[in-house]
């Protein structure tokens, strides 16, 4: 398996009782970065955090710390979450239909890690003239929303073809297993996001380790 390849375990399926203890133990388990996922009942149908959480997971580690924003007018909140200790902020490119490059820019201006995500129904057509200009995507293998979902093998084909014109990181979030990662980074993918099969493994060294095909 490629050592470029890369783990960021989601906390969304941490225990958030004692997410101190569940940060360092993927720590420990080498994962590379820690994926956050910021929801606001509107972009999607669901709520999570916000940069009160980042900041305090930024005192915990000192893993990069990769902000998914599954919100409604992202332009608003980067400053905040870049603030609060996010090392790379990723905005959907369904909710910046009229100003993703401005969204882009003003991530950048920030001085952390630009991604540009897409929901399963959105082509890479809709980001291909902004690849440029941007360190990752992240490609959506799930409806966003909720941990815990099947992965939908139907992007595989986009993450090939978004692979022939990016040389940059692709992502891929949701559904990610020991099976389903084999499926993505053959495709192309060289970051995965994993939340129930991280935490949700009594062994999460062993769970990383399969993920990395090991
Ligand atoms: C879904 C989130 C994911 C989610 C992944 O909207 O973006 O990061 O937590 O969870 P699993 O790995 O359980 O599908
Ligand atoms: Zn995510």
């Amino acid at each position: 398996m490629s050592p470029l390849l890369k783990i960021a375990p989601s906390v969304l399926a941490a225990d958030f009782t004692k997410l101190s203890l569940e940060i360092k133990k993927v720590e420990e388990a080498g994962c590379d970065m820690i994926h956050i996922d910021v929801m606001d009942g509107h972009f999607v149908p669901n709520i999570s955090v916000g940069p009160f959480i980042v900041k305090a997971i930024r005192q915990i580690t000192q893993l990069p710390l990769d902000t998914h924003l599954m919100i409604e007018n992202p332009q608003n909140y980067i400053e905040a979450f870049v603030q609060a200790g996010s090392s790379g902020i990723t905005v959907h490119v369904e909710a910046c239909r009229t100003n993703l490059e401005q969204v882009i820019d003003g991530i950048r201006a920030q001085g952390v890690r630009c991604g540009v995500s897409l929901k399963p129904a959105t082509p890479v057509s809709a980001i291909e003239k902004f690849l440029p200009k941007i360190d990752l995507v992240l490609v959506m293998t799930v409806d966003p929303g909720f941990g815990g979902q099947k992965f939908m093998s139907e992007m595989l084909p986009k993450i090939e073809e978004l692979r022939k014109k990016f040389l940059g990181d692709i992502e891929v979030d949701g559904g990610i297993n020991a099976k389903t990662a084999l499926d993505a980074t053959r495709a192309g993918a060289n970051i995965l996001v994993a939340g129930t099969a991280i935490f949700g493994k009594q062994d999460v060294k062993k769970a990383i380790q399969e993920l990395r095909g090991q």
